[in-house]
């Protein structure tokens, strides 16, 4: 296998050979044979040597599950991993070895000890997710969000799914004295929502159409059709999108998370999984 420039790998290839070679397929996105105990080595390897330096592995604690209506429902994890806003992990709730049966699970908020995700209540990983239970993560993956706001910017969160995937950007964005809208097309449960939060719900094009001259960010919790697009297009380079359909390894390895970029294809586990509207193709 051809490895490209890896400072870790070349590292870790002095101390040892053979590592620096699954750290270096882990960490570089190429070929890679679909071996199930070799990339689960190769993850758990990497959560202590390769680059992606923040990377761990660690058993969370369940300590509160709550429906909060209209078909969601939140888990409180106690764990020493914390995705910042913008990032994810890879969640495990049964024993098992295979990595590509994680869940990827983004943060709905966060907390003191740990945050909390958000599922829907006929979610099938529920009957695991109990008070007590513990949940294997791996993570955290992906490009915190830088969030340098300035005080009274006006940003824009437009969801065509659960905002669960943007309420972390947008605490911290309320934190740093911004004034946030939120677009919904979906029922979602408001009175879950900060007060300071403005919530319009309805077909998501006219809500945009009605609400871009104020904005000056925006943030889309998918892949905008090119309608939305094509809306969006004056405020292309102060847009955000969220690629999250599927991370299934998070570490580069699997390529399933390609994303089409101006300058060529980009990994939402890697690069991502936000990306300005303006260098997607
Ligand atoms: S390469 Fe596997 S999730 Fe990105």
């Amino acid at each position: 296998m051809q490895l490209a420039h890896n400072p870790a790998a070349e590292r870790a290839a002095a101390d040892g050979g053979g590592v620096g070679a699954v750290i270096a397929a882990c960490c570089n996105p190429g070929p890679w044979r679909h071996d199930t105990i070799a990339l689960t080595a190769a993850i758990s390897l990497a959560t202590t040597l390769c680059y992606h330096a923040a990377m761990q592995a660690a058993t969370a604690r369940c300590t509160r599950i709550a429906n909060i209506g209209a078909g969601r429902t939140r888990a409180w994890l106690q764990s020493a991993i914390v995705p910042q806003a913008g990032q994810f992990v890879l969640a495990r709730y049964w024993p098992g070895l295979d990595p590509y049966l994680s869940s990827a699970v983004f943060p709905a908020a966060l907390t003191s000890d740990g945050f909390a995700l958000e599922l829907p209540s006929d979610d099938a990983t529920l009957p695991y997710l109990v008070p007590g239970a513990d949940v294997r993560l791996t993570g955290p993956f992906g490009q915190p969000m830088p969030m340098r706001h300035q005080p009274d910017s006006r940003i824009l969160f437009i969801c065509a799914r659960n905002p669960h995937h943007l309420l972390p950007l947008a605490q911290q964005a309320l934190q740093a004295g911004a004034d946030i809208t939120l677009l919904l097309e979906r029922p979602y449960p408001l009175q879950t929502l900060d007060a300071r939060i403005e919530a319009r719900h309805g077909e998501l094009l006219t809500l945009l159409r009605n609400h871009l001259a104020w904005a000056e960010k925006v943030f889309v919790d998918c892949l905008p059709g090119a309608r939305m697009r094509a809306t969006l297009q004056p405020l292309a380079g102060d847009s955000y999108a969220l690629f999250a359909e599927a991370l299934p390894c998070g570490t580069g390895a699997c390529q399933g998370c390609a994303v089409p970029g101006a300058k060529g294809y980009q990994l939402a586990c890697v690069n991502g999984p936000f990306f300005r509207l303006s260098a997607l193709a």
